[in-house]
């Protein structure tokens, strides 16, 4: 995710702002900037790629003259990554600079606003409105501005803010978006993560959402939107820099876990207005959606099994075919595709090299391609012919999760979208999906309550040499996740059966002590994958389920880990937890290097 630095003190704020840029680079980034009060301008120097051509740029930050800067490296959201679209952002005329995290929802009518009012953009950010409304609103005071702006904002956002006017403030704000304040003697910083500023500081205040920070040289105030004053306690950090690199877990993979809950209301709660998905960013019309006759998904790995998940959806929603296939098979089997047929070209890094292919192969026999990308701006965004981005933020990790989670809920926004303009969604069902797809993030949350039950069943099975996972519809497409997350990194030989297939040979694969995790969360189907749980047990399995609160029952079936029920077609969301944990915590069982498991890389740009 992008990441943010800022420094108010007595030494030449450049080379501080640049250390701080360099130790947010784990967090992935495409472009880096920095700005500097050098007492008579802002002094803005941004450049696109990594941090060394920044660092050429400004002679590692001693090229800027000022004692007063921000800094930012960016990730982009809006806007593809270049030098233009990189903050620090300026208002037009250059009093005010913005360093920016997350997403302004409202942006465009804000920016509509503006420009009909002759304000002049360079960038196609979001960000950039806010400067530009700083300066389209100020009159003497800058907190005054700022929170008048706040109030026009909707979406997350962590904030730090400077001024030509002012060398003597910075003002940070924090609303869904981390932002801490680093308390040093005669300076003060702001940051978007500890790593950033503990070599010059462990003493901290975590900012709340809604709060506002005041910065001096020589204070630090905290006011909320009404202008009262907080006190808050001071922090005291203990992690080492690797640990909180990591937000203090051993592994991103945990990390980026834990922040499935708010990866996956990034990507929905922008896509929702009143009640409705608006797909605002994709060309295709109503006519183009009701002419195709069949979907056609592309995509490899986990990324794959997304779309297997959405063959399962769109077909039960839609009532269209549906076609999953791995990109690496399509793109040289010579398939049967043309303008009737709709291509959804799944990627999380938007390079993998099967993927794009098969989606170029899609697209020369006339197929429409949208892609569902996390990295914008990625070859696979740029050459599809709609691109709707998950907003999971880099996945370190070479195991995907979060990337997983945020491209099922564009599913889910597809077939919600989809379903409206085909009229295969009656509105009272739309109504009811939509509620629970709000309140979607919550229940992740729930779901990762369970991780010492997790760890708990982990020390059950880690020692095992093969561990099989059953599941039938949507649990089987779950059940293929929940395999090649455990083999990837755990090491250990895994395979996922549709459960109906097990008399059909593998069930002679069960012997004394066998695992087996089976999904029993698709109502319709219960009563048969408790049959073949039964099956296995007898021949000597050792089963664990996963399944939902509404059916307690399971528990005398055998060691289940619940989950809350929701519709069918979001419980994936759901199930897919446990198994990342599970898979976790056997790899973490085992020693293995969770984060780079052997042989594998995080894109693949080769075939
Ligand atoms: C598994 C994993 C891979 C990717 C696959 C596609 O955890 O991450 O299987 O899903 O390599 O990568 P993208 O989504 O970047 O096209």
């Amino acid at each position: 995710m992008c990441g943010i630095v800022g420094y108010i003190g007595c030494e030449p704020a450049g080379p501080y702002l640049i250390d701080g840029l360099a130790k947010l680079e784990y967090r992935g980034y495409d472009s880096a900037g920095i700005c500097l009060n050098d007492g008579k301008e802002l002094v803005v120097k941004k450049a696109k790629g990594q941090l060394a051509v920044l660092k050429e740029m400004t002679d590692n930050g001693k090229s800027l003259s000022g004692t007063v800067g921000i800094g930012h490296t960016r990730w982009a959201t809006h806007g593809e990554p270049s030098d233009v679209n990189a903050h620090p952002h300026l208002s037009e005329s250059g009093r005010f600079a913005v360093v920016h995290n997350g997403i302004i929802e409202n942006y465009q009518q804000l920016k509509d606003y503006l420009i009909s009012k002759g304000v002049v953009f360079r960038s196609m950010t979001d960000t950039e409105v806010i400067a530009q409304l700083i300066e389209f609103y100020y009159h003497d005071s800058l907190i005054d501005t700022v929170i008048k702006v706040l109030g026009k904002l909707e979406g997350s956002y962590a904030l730090g803010v400077i001024s030509r006017e002012n060398p003597d403030e910075i003002i940070a704000v924090r609303k869904e978006s981390p932002l801490i304040i680093g308390l040093g003697e005669k300076e003060n910083f702001i940051a978007s993560d500890v790593t950033a500023i503990l070599s010059k500081t462990r003493k901290i205040y975590r900012l709340e959402n809604n709060e506002i920070a005041v910065l001096r040289r020589d204070s630090v105030k905290i006011i909320n939107t009404d202008k009262e004053e907080v006190h808050k306690e001071v922090e005291t950090v203990t992690w080492d820099v690797d640990a909180a690199e990591k937000g203090g877990y051993e592994h991103f993979m945990f990390k980026e876990i834990m922040e499935q809950p708010d990866a996956i209301r990034k990507t929905i709660s922008p896509h929702i207005k009143n009640g409705r998905v608006v797909l605002d960013e994709i060309k295709l019309t109503h006519e183009q959606i009701k002419s195709f006759n069949k979907i056609n998904i592309v995509a490899c790995g986990s990324a794959y099994h997304v779309g297997v998940v959405a063959k399962y959806i769109f077909e039960k929603m839609l009532r269209i075919p549906v076609e999953a296939d791995l990109a690496s098979e399509f793109r040289y089997r010579d398939p049967i595709i043309n303008d009737k047929v709709l291509t959804v070209v799944i990627s999380q890094s938007g390079e993998t090299a099967d993927t794009k292919e098969a989606m170029k192969e899609a697209q020369r026999r006339g197929s429409y391609a949208l892609s569902i990308v996390n990295v914008v701006g990625s070859a696979i965004a740029m050459e599809s012919d709609d691109v709707i981005y998950t907003w999971a933020g880099p996945e370190i990790s070479v195991a995907t999760t979060k990337a997983y989670s945020t491209q099922l809920a564009v599913v889910y926004l597809l077939a919600l979208y989809f379903g409206d303009i085909l009229g295969t969604i009656v509105p009272d069902e739309y109504k009811a999906l939509i509620n629970q797809l709000e309140s979607l993030p919550e229940k992740v949350q729930t779901v990762l309550g369970h991780k010492e039950r997790l760890q708990y069943l982990a020390s059950k099975f880690f020692n095992s040499k093969d561990i099989f996972f059953i599941g039938r519809n949507i649990d089987y497409a779950l059940s293929l996740e929940g395999s090649l997350k455990l083999k990837e990194i755990s090491y250990i030989h895994s395979e996922a059966y549709a459960a109906g297939e097990l008399k059909h040979g593998t069930i002679s694969l069960i012997e004394q002590g066998t695992p087996v995790i089976a999904l029993v969360t698709h109502e319709e189907l219960i009563g048969k994958i408790v049959s073949n749980i039964e099956e296995v047990k007898t021949r000597g399995a050792e089963v664990m389920c996963i399944a939902c609160d509404t059916h307690p029952e399971i528990k005398d079936v055998a060691q289940t880990v619940f989950i809350p029920k929701v519709c069918d077609m979001l419980l994936p969301s759901l199930a897919v937890v446990p198994l990342q944990l599970f898979a976790y915590y056997v790899a973490s069982l085992k020693g293995c290097d969770i984060d780079k498991p052997r042989n594998l890389a995080k894109s693949v740009t080769v075939e």
